[in-house]
């Protein structure tokens, strides 16, 4: 059985991010989103809050499942019995970060193969933080994120009463 991670922060998991799902899910028998802790990035939602929110967003999808996780990617993939990581390409500024962790993974275990998936336009400049302040900022982001999200979303940047 062939095994697949999407791993990130998923503060929130973005439309963007389920299209990596999506297309990962369709490649592989079983596919692990991998919800990295991230504390230095001191996210919004808390690591449970993230893992169920991409929990009820991938609910529809049977080989998909959601799990948190706060040691080095590599270590977590081994674990699982996960050889290969999918990430998504979304512009070229993507790029040398992405070969950055990529080569740092490989260092650490060359059993290990990165798979990269080309965002579709619609997705190609969302991530999570533009989704946070557009929240934040009350603007219109509903194409964007899955329902439950906007609405943990709604929760967290209520519009006050003038
Ligand atoms: N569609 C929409 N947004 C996307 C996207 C896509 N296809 N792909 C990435 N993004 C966004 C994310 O939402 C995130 O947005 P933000 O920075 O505005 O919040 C940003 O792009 C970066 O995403 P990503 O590359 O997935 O980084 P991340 O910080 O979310 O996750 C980990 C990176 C978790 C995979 C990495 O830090 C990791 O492996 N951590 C574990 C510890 C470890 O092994 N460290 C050593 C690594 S060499």
């Amino acid at each position: 059985m062939s095994t697949a991670l999407v791993p990130g922060t998923f503060d929130p998991i973005t439309n963007g991010h389920m299209d990596v799902i999506a297309r990962a899910a369709q490649l592989f028998d079983q596919v692990i989103v991998a919800v990295a802790a991230s504390q230095k990035k001191r996210p919004l939602f808390t690591l449970e809050e993230r893992v169920a929110l991409a929990q009820k967003a991938t609910a529809d999808m049977p080989n998909v499942t959601v799990e948190g996780f706060d040691d080095l990617l590599t270590t977590f993939a081994r674990r699982k019995g996960a050889n290969v990581v999918v990430k998504g390409l979304r512009a070229i500024t993507d790029f040398e970060y992405e070969f950055q962790m990529t080569a740092m993974n490989y260092q650490m275990d060359t059993s290990i193969e990165t798979l990269f998936v080309m965002s579709p336009p619609e997705y190609m400049y969302l991530s999570s933080s533009i989704v946070r302040e557009l929240a934040a900022l009350h603007a219109d982001y509903d194409r964007f994120v899955p329902a439950c999200v906007k609405e943990a979303l709604e929760a967290r940047f209520p519009v006050e009463d003038s």
